[in-house]
């Protein structure tokens, strides 16, 4: 017994010294520039949760946005490793858990990154946008007059909400299906499961493939992995009819949703180009979806929370899409490039609640980061191959250097000539996100229509009578972080107007 223990004490004694080592070798390769130190990395999945002296933790970044910059006396480097993609390719590791169905433009580098890139890209069309504005107007119309029945609406949390719209959203215009309000009672011939309960499903239960090993996920005879099993595999089956379907038919009318735009794309002509396969499409279509529904929906969230909590600004809103749209009208596409002030609200909620806080990327060869303290003078940051590095978006968008009072929640500061390359949320450069306009057409129009009819208003609860507006603040802007950054729990009230 006591030599066992012995044993184990020595082993662990091995790997605290060994350790120790490897830490110093790391921290020696950045000629120890001053900053956070962390024992396990800060990707370790065991750590993702913040331990003082061992890891800062994933939420970190959130948490402390531009403070430790100030602390260490740093300023921020980005744009110039968003803007040189092969020195700083993405850590293919961390993103293994998204080559769900088939590999995809966010899982891949190099060449065939580039591949993915080249035939997805197009799919993002002018006309895709032109369907986002119009399927977003139809799925708010529909909550808001056939589900809320034009009435007043309280809503528990926010998310209950802006989760499902972006879903409708993204099953219309991503995947061609378009999605009601009510609860769908069809199951399509041969299948177990509606469409719409698979997307959701999957969407939501995504960590279940990501992080489980895969033979407990197919044998746990869980009722959670049960359905996401099935949704899975469900999920899978539409798409292939879908892919059978429109492959199948004559050409057919024309239709503008990214699945049947990549299906076109991938079947031209194009120089050299290998086709995507059927498991690539999929992989693609599933990544656009995974991509694009959390964080839209999020940011959507916390634009409405914003306005609930800044009566003065949702008024200087409510005012000028008056002024664009007339009474009674829907708001059009070609309302979009004069809805300034709404598109302004949004790219504040952006700068303020990113929902991708940091980006992760490595270094492919020996290489030196360049920047300044905080007086503007240079530092010189080495960075031998295979550092891990992340594009700290929350510390860029509170640096008080590029952003005047950087905590106040002020969108006209967007109206105004603005600080374009301290502004990341969509990240930068070659890899930046693909479904920008997707997201920002489906956010304007949702809250253009919404606000039009609606005055949103924090819920009055008797528990917060006392609360002041600070705390009214960080209670309803309390966040969490799963992949995305999200509110916790904030109760909003829709007040017919
Ligand atoms: C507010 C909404 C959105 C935000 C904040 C956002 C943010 C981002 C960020 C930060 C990246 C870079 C990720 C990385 O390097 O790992 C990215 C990439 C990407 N996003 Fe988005 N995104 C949004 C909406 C969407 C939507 C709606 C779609 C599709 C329908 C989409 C599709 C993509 C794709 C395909 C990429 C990969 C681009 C590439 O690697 O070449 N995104 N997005």
């Amino acid at each position: 017994m006591q030599k066992t223990l012995l044993l184990v004490v020595s082993f662990l004694a091995l790997y605290v010294v060994k350790k120790y080592q490897d830490w110093r070798r790391a921290v020696r390769s950045i000629h120890d520039v001053p900053g956070y130190r962390h024992v396990f990395g800060p990707h370790s999945f065991l750590l993702v949760r913040r331990i003082r002296y061992l890891c800062t933790g994933s939420f970190t970044p959130w948490l402390k946005k531009h403070d430790d910059f100030a602390q260490y006396d740093s300023d921020i480097i980005s744009g110039e490793i968003t803007g040189a993609r092969t020195r700083f390719p993405k850590p293919l590791d961390a993103y293994e858990g998204i080559n769900v169905y088939g590999h995809n433009i966010v899982g891949t580098e190099a060449d065939e990154w580039k591949r993915h890139r080249k035939i997805t890209a197009p799919s993002f069309s002018e006309r895709n946008n032109r369907l986002v504005w119009d399927e977003t107007i139809g799925i708010v119309q529909e909550l808001c007059e056939d589900v809320w029945g034009g009435k007043d609406h309280v809503v528990e949390n926010i998310v209950d909400v802006t989760i499902p719209l972006a879903l409708f959203v993204i099953g219309a215009a991503g995947f061609g299906r378009q999605m009601s309000w009510k609860a769908d009672l069809n199951v399509s011939h041969g299948h177990t499961m509606p469409f719409k309960d698979a997307l959701h499903v999957i969407s939501v239960e995504l960590w279940i493939k990501a992080l489980l090993p895969s033979w407990f996920v197919e044998w746990a005879p869980i009722p959670r992995i049960r359905a996401f099993r099935t949704a899975y595999t469900e999920l899978e089956r539409y798409m292939i009819e879908m892919i059978e379907e429109r492959r199948g038919s004559e050409k057919k009318e024309q239709r503008y949703d990214l699945f049947t735009s990549l299906l076109d794309a991938n079947e031209e002509e194009s120089d050299g180009i290998t086709k995507l396969s059927d498991s690539e499409v999929m992989g693609n279509i599933f990544v656009f979806l995974i991509a694009g529904h959390e964080t839209t929906a999020h940011t959507l969230a916390f634009t409405f929370i914003l306005l609930a909590l800044y009566q003065d600004q949702q008024e200087i809103l409510y005012q000028h899409i008056k002024s664009v749209v007339p009474d009674g009208k829907l708001p059009s596409y070609e309302d979009m490039g004069k809805l300034t002030q709404c598109y302004a609200v949004i790219l504040e909620a952006l700068r303020m609640y990113p929902p991708v806080c940091l980006i992760p990327k490595t270094t492919a060869e020996d290489t030196t980061l360049h920047t300044c303290n905080m007086a503007g003078e240079p530092i010189a940051i080495p960075c031998p191959a295979g550092t891990g590095i992340g594009v700290h978006i929350a510390g860029l968008h509170y640096n008080p250097r590029y952003w005047k009072d950087p905590y106040a929640f002020n969108p006209s500061r967007f109206l105004e000539d603005w600080p374009r390359d301290a502004f990341l949320p969509f990240s930068g450069g070659a890899r930046s996100c693909l479904g920008r306009r997707f997201s920002e057409m489906e956010a304007v129009a949702a809250l253009t229509y919404i606000i039009t009819r609606y005055r949103v208003e924090v819920k009055e609860e008797p528990q917060f009578a006392a609360e002041t507006f600070e705390q009214r603040k960080e209670r309803l802007l309390t966040c969490k972080t799963a992949i995305t950054l999200y509110p916790a729990k904030a109760p909003l009230v829709f007040k017919r107007r």
